[in-house]
């Protein structure tokens, strides 16, 4: 006979375990710690990696911190994975970890089959969205795909430290422990919905002005023209055409506009054989798109934008 609860009563049902620490690079050590049997079992990752000297690299550093053996493979020039050439690498090398990076927020275009990858050579998907909180968190685009999703909290709500790691695949957890419980309270504290149409509203109206500059297309091209309806943006990435983008990033911020380069260095081990990685990272630029950014101070900044093309 069939039955219905009035009110949902089984515990496991949508169940994905959360664990907060002080920063995403913590949960990622703690979670290799507790899959990995022997490090020489290998973590691939993407070859769009960054490192600085105050940061380190958030993504390499905990793999190397547990001694893991890791791999890389190859993106697109927009940073979506290449399946064709991580497809081909799986037939002669063997990983137990695969780390997909949803850059800037931005759902990978071919998650379905980047988990269909995953289950056919027995890999753990890692789905970093570091970049994608409220991607993942709002309509659940990005984050539905993982058998674990590492996020980094302090890149996206305005709080010194904080990462958060959750697991879809429950059996996954076992000697994990939060180290920064509290930050459950604080994320909580804050409205989504509305960060994410800040976000989404400043992301749209930054491009629509790019979009009308004379030099867009030539000076400088859209590397994420088209937001689609799930998700939400960190940044908006650019690329600048000529050899100028580290004036341009200088000038802006001098201005008091708070661009980034992500990532501006990428870590040593892909330097070599990845020429497009190398070459984005020169030319990459990020305007901010953060909820505290008023849409009408955005005209400012694409005109200081306009104006260091144009000087540099
Ligand atoms: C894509 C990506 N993943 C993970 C991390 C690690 O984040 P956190 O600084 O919280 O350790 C970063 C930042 O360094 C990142 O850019």
């Amino acid at each position: 006979m069939t039955t219905i609860t009035k009110t949902a009563v089984d515990p496991q049902t949508q169940l994905q375990p959360a664990f907060f620490y002080a920063s995403a690079r913590e949960g990622m050590e703690d979670f290799l710690t507790a899959v990995l049997d022997d490090p020489q079992e290998g973590v691939l990752l993407p070859a769009y990696i960054g490192w600085s000297a105050n940061e380190g690299s958030g993504v390499f550093d905990p793999v190397l911190n547990v001694g893991a053996r890791a791999g890389f493979y190859a993106l697109h020039d927009d940073l979506s994975v290449d399946v064709e050439a991580l497809s081909a690498m799986l037939k002669t090398e063997s990983f137990r970890v695969l780390v997909v990076i949803h850059y800037f927020g931005r759902t990978d275009p071919r998650t379905a089959e980047l988990r269909q990858l995953a289950d056919r050579h027995g890999m753990l998907l890692v789905s970093d969205l570091a970049h994608g909180f409220y991607s993942s968190r709002g309509t659940g685009g990005a984050g539905s795909f993982g058998d674990m999703n590492l996020f980094s909290l302090h890149k996206m709500f305005p709080v010194g430290e904080g990462g958060m790691i959750t697991y879809p695949r429950t059996d996954l957890v076992t000697s994990q422990k939060s180290t920064r419980p509290a930050l459950a309270s604080t994320i909580l504290s804050y409205n989504w919905a509305s960060i994410a149409s800040a976000r989404r509203r400043n992301f749209e109206t930054i491009v629509e002005l790019l979009r009308a500059l004379p030099e867009h297309g030539t000076a400088f091209t859209l590397i994420w023209p088209r937001l689609d309806a799930d998700d939400v943006p960190q940044t908006l990435p650019v690329r600048i055409a000529g050899d100028n983008r580290d004036a341009i990033y200088r000038v802006m911020n001098e201005a008091g506009f708070g661009m980034v380069s992500l990532y501006h260095t990428l870590i040593e081990p892909v330097r070599i054989g990845f020429e497009l990685e190398n070459d984005l990272s020169k030319h990459i630029i990020n305007f901010p798109v953060h909820q505290d950014v008023a849409v009408d101070d955005l005209s400012a900044l694409v005109a200081s934008f306009q104006m260091c093309l144009k000087a540099n």
